[in-house]
């Protein structure tokens, strides 16, 4: 083996495991990574080198880049993800399963030679403040530069981690591949995969902590520190050591008073959590503050104080660029100014990058696929899953508490879809375990965040994807954190920001303006607003929101607010299909709130309304 450079470690299972994979893949060389801005940058130089990135212009967008995907390489895939638990009833039924030695078997095979002609990168990273009881440590080998740069924007990587992993210390051995090894001779091509959807697999084993990744570059499929770790494993590890991983943005709303209070928000990919978690208080909310601690990705600890304090396991955001402009999100905007990287956006012609919703758009571009756009064209320039990647603290929202490895304390839940009817813009839960209802059951529309869905589908706590283990019982996990004595737990809510009226058109103007349900969520918590109970949960009347600085009446108010019985019991119906999928591993908590919610549907009028 080439011995680390500039790097060192003395763990033996590291190095052992380290070789062994050498040994599996045969690349052409081993490179360790220290981490620093010199290897960042020299790795950066080498992809512009071999056309994986395009420099942009330096005036413009300074120490940046871009970089196209193959097209058929462009977001998560689902379909080809799996829990390789022992037993399929371990995954459960939202889960792919394969039988764990039949897939090493399969992994074995594919991984046997796939770095011919390729350096392999070794990149130990921490999930959390380095050295801190709550961050874990992971190692992933790849054959990406493109992935490597991107580890060192999302996590905390390099010689450091080394150093807190020490002699004996654990790691989540990560193992990826892109999956196109080269012949002696072969010319590279800039974003080299595997062609074949399926030959391509994203696997893990629950219950030996491992990830193996193989045939993509992109995203959550080969940045294996965020959805792989941080949420699949770790939703594991947390089952069984008392805690929560979640798809949340974590957010701190500080009153004029000085009042703080933190709320994490789950949404589905592409539903809004860079956005809420970068919210610009709006007109009318002068002297109220919104900072930023995480935007996809919570680890929840109780505390000794009987708080749940939070922290974001990652360094950087990879966040949808479509539809982020200085109106929608001037934060997303100000965090990609500098030392950035995009992925599937367009190039203008003085170097610099546009996508749909950013603002005019230019003459004359180059699409994401290389090829000249103008408005004219028939396809959009950006892709709709296309991503700029920055680091957190360049988000001028950032919140020093980042780096806190205490955490912060939560007081309230978020549960968000994309849903153009029935759900109201915001309601509560009655209790904690009508909360784990109601996140358990939350559907939403399509996006272009994973391949090959559509229509709306239940995404439970926003985790559909995300979950290690059967569903059911992750529920149950968080019935059991609900029965924790000691617990103060945070309230639960329901929200919905993509209610569409009679015409179809979205009737909430969203992004800042949700600052109004959220400063009703923290009258709530600090025992200030008034609700009214009804079919779904505790709502808010039209004056219970505070809508100084927006011209939005009672009328508007009622079209996103309105709950219709016909619509509740195609609800009630399609919960209890959705559940029937559990079968005795459904918690009986959810049945009771499922039978508790058909009675309340069957006594409410054909139209209720919170008044
Ligand atoms: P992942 O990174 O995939 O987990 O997604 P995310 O939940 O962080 O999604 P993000 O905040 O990046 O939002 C994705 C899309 O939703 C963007 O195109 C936003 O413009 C749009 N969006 C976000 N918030 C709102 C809102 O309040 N209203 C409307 N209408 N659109 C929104
Ligand atoms: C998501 O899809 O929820 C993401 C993007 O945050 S990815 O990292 O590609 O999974
Ligand atoms: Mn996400």
């Amino acid at each position: 083996m080439s011995s680390p450079a500039t790097t060192s470690t003395s763990n033996k299972t590291l190095l052992a495991w380290v070789e062994e994979m050498e040994a599996l893949c045969k690349p052409a060389a081993v490179h360790w990574c220290d981490g620093s801005e010199e290897e960042y940058d020299a790795l950066c130089e080498g992809l512009v080198q071999t056309g994986t990135f395009v420099r942009l212009n330096p005036e413009k967008r300074p120490h940046s880049f871009l970089a196209r995907s193959h097209p058929s390489d462009v977001a998560r895939v689902e379909a080809r993800t799996f829990i390789c638990a022992k037993t399929r009833d371990d995954a459960g039924p939202t889960n792919n399963w394969e039988d764990p030695a039949k897939m090493r078997a399969t992994l074995h095979g594919l991984f046997d030679g796939c770095m011919r002609g390729r350096t392999m990168y070794v990149i130990p990273f921490s999930m959390g403040p380095i050295g801190s009881p709550i961050a874990h440590i992971g190692v992933q080998i790849t054959d990406s530069a493109y992935v490597t740069v991107h580890m060192k924007i999302m996590t905390r990587m390099g010689q450091r981690v080394l150093d807190a992993l020490g002699e004996h210390g654990a790691f989540i051995p990560c193992m990826h591949s892109v999956g196109a090894p080269l012949l002696p001779g072969q010319k590279d091509v800039a974003w080299p995969c595997e062609g074949e959807v399926n030959r391509k697999y994203i696997v893990h084993f629950p219950e030996s902590r491992e990830i193996w990744s193989y045939g993509s570059g992109y995203g959550g499929n080969a940045l294996l520190g965020k959805k792989c770790l941080a949420l699949r494993i770790a939703s594991v590890m947390a089952r069984d050591e008392g805690w929560l991983a979640e798809h949340m943005l974590i957010l701190g709303l500080e009153s004029p008073r000085g009042e703080l209070t933190y709320v994490a928000g789950a949404f589905p990919s592409a539903c809004g959590k860079t956005n809420l978690a970068m919210i610009v208080p709006p007109q009318g909310f002068e002297g109220w503050k919104a900072s930023t601690v995480g935007d996809d990705i919570a680890w929840i600890k109780p505390a000794p104080d009987g708080t749940l304090r939070a922290i974001n396991p990652e360094a950087g955001f990879f966040g949808v660029a479509p539809g982020t402009s200085e109106q929608t999100n001037p934060n997303a905007m100000g965090s990609m100014r500098e030392n950035c990287i995009f992925t599937n956006v367009a190039l203008t012609d003085d170097g610099d990058v546009w996508w749909e919703g950013m603002g005019p758009a230019p003459a004359h571009a180059i699409d994401w696929k290389g090829r000249d756009w103008t408005p004219a064209s028939k396809e959009p320039a950006a892709h709709p899953n296309s991503r700029f990647t920055a680091p957190v603290t360049q988000a001028p929202s950032y919140s020093p508490a980042w780096e806190d490895p205490a955490g912060v304390p939560i007081s309230a839940f978020l549960f968000g879809g994309r849903l153009s009817t029935t759900f109201p813009l915001v309601f509560e839960s009655r209790d904690w375990a009508h909360g784990v209802f109601l996140a358990a059951t939350m559907g939403s529309e399509a996006t272009a965040a994973a391949l090959g869905l559509a229509g709306v589908r239940r995404d439970p706590f926003a985790m559909l994807p995300f979950t290690g283990y059967n569903m059911a019982d992750y529920w149950g996990h968080w019935l059991e954190m609900g029965k924790k004595r000691g617990l103060k737990l945070p309230r639960i809510f329901r929200v919905n920001w993509f209610r569409r009226d009679e015409n179809g058109k979205l009737a909430w103007p969203g992004y800042g303006q949700n600052m109004r349900v959220l400063k009703w969520v923290v009258d709530r918590v600090h025992g200030r607003a008034d609700a009214v109970d009804g079919p779904l949960g505790l709502m808010p009347r039209y004056g219970d929101l505070d809508w100084k600085g927006l011209a939005y009446d009672p009328s508007q108010y009622r079209k996103i607010t309105d709950v219709r019985r016909e619509a509740a019991q195609g609800e009630v119906d399609g919960v209890k299909q959705f559940f029937a999928k559990f079968g005795a591993r459904l918690p009986a908590a959810l049945t009771t709130q499922l039978a508790e919610f058909a009675r309340r549907v069957e006594g409410m009028p054909e139209t209720w309304r919170a008044e």
